[in-house]
């Protein structure tokens, strides 16, 4: 049984060390200093979770609906057994999204993502565009709560674009 966070290894993907020389601490520690991702945004993350993770089968629904729509992409996917799987990556991805620990593990296992998706052959470019597309169907599941809590719901989608900038380095 695979721990949780880590994606499946294959011998084919490229070593990590191919996609970034150093992701130690002190590296990792500048970039979420840049970011503004500090403890309080992980906690607010990890709370909205519990809002978030009932609607995101409708939300995985629509990103890959959403893929399908661009034969190029939709190709690298294709049908059978690996769309299946990728449906419950992309649950687990949010999971992590909101609720795992920016640590040096937490971007190894980023890493090893970027290191699949090079091996598909998705361009960077479509991973920084499917990014935009899991984050403004991100913004529109938490768009009740503006209603709500506007101040909290304002602090919230920082701390959400924060989070997914960060990702969006290795992809
Ligand atoms: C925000 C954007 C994306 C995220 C967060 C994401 C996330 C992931 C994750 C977590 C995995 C690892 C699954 C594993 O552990 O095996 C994965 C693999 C994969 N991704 Fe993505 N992905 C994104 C965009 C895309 C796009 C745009 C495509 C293609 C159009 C794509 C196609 C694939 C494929 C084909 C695999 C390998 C599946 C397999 O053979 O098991 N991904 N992705």
């Amino acid at each position: 049984m695979e721990a949780p966070g880590s994606p499946r290894m294959d011998s084919a993907c490229p070593p990590i060390a191919a996609f970034s020389s150093a992701i130690d601490e002190d590296d990792l520690r500048k970039r979420l200093a840049f970011l503004e991702l500090g403890e309080e945004d992980e906690a607010r993350l990890r709370r909205l979770w519990e809002f978030v993770a009932p609607r995101e089968e409708g939300n995985v629904r629509s990103f890959y609906d959403h893929i399908d729509a661009f034969p190029e992409l939709h190709k690298l996917i294709g049908e059978g057994p690996r769309r299946e799987r990728l449906h419950r990556t992309q649950h687990e991805y949010a999971r992590e999204l909101f609720t795992m620990h920016c640590d040096t593990r937490y971007v190894e296992n980023r890493l090893q993502i970027g290191a699949i998706h090079h091996r598909i052959g998705l361009e960077p470019h479509w991973y920084v565009a499917s990014c935009a597309k899991l984050l403004t169907t991100l913004m529109d599941t938490l768009q009740p709560l503006a209603h709500e809590a506007p101040d909290a719901h304002a602090i919230a989608l920082k701390s959400l674009v924060r989070r997914m900038f960060l990702d969006m380095a290795w992809p």
